[in-house]
């Protein structure tokens, strides 16, 4: 791994697959244990978490469906803290185990409002799972139930993560440099 530019900023190595993929075998191995008698449906927050799910859904030993959603809420670098639904959940969730599955969770507004769309789906239980989480960029008190691995408020990207919409298939996860 080297550093690399992306629309003309610098991005150094930080997180190398083997780590990511280590902290996804845990994620899905501590989810199995508590969803085994279950089946529960992941629902993925596209576009960011193609790769973490899919490691994820390889490292799931049970039985489980899938379904997606879309949102937008961030541009650039900053968050605009304004959330839409692209596309929308095109099956019924009542009566369902339902884990979010997320790529970070960063500031929280966007894992509210996803929260609440949920909610509202008359789901039978709801939990948050993220690859990532920014502990001190997060603004909210909703539980994230869990996480794969912290890191601190810089910019990332690569495994699913963008900037401006590139660096999303990059293997592995590089932080922007600061000066
Ligand atoms: P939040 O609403 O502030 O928690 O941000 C959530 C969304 O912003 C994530 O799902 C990502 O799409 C994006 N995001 C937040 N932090 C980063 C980052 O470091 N790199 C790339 N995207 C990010
Ligand atoms: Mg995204
Ligand atoms: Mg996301
Ligand atoms: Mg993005």
């Amino acid at each position: 791994m080297k550093e690399i530019d992306i629309l003309g900023k610098t991005f150094i190595p930080y997180i190398a697959f083997e780590e990511i993929e280590h902290a996804i075998i845990n994620m899905a191995n501590k989810i199995y244990e508590e969803y085994k008698d279950e089946v529960p449906v992941f629902v993925g927050v596209l576009n960011g978490v193609v790769m973490f799910m899919s490691d994820f859904l390889k490292n799931y030993p049970g039985q489980c469906e899938i379904s997606f959603l879309k949102l937008a809420s961030y541009e650039g670098t900053a968050s605009t803290g304004k959330v839409c639904v692209q596309m929308d959940i095109p099956v019924s969730l009542e009566g369902r185990h339902v884990i979010i599955l997320e790529d970070i969770v960063d500031t929280g507004n966007t894992l509210v409002e996803l929260h609440r769309i949920l909610t509202e789906k008359n789901v039978k239980s709801l939990k948050i799972a993220t690859l990532l989480f920014k502990p001190d960029a997060y603004k909210k008190d909703l539980k994230v139930d869990l996480i794969g691995l912290s890191i601190p408020d810089k910019f990332v990207v690569g495994y699913g993560l963008d900037y401006d919409g590139y660096g999303r298939n990059l293997p592995d996860i590089y932080q922007i440099k600061s000066y």
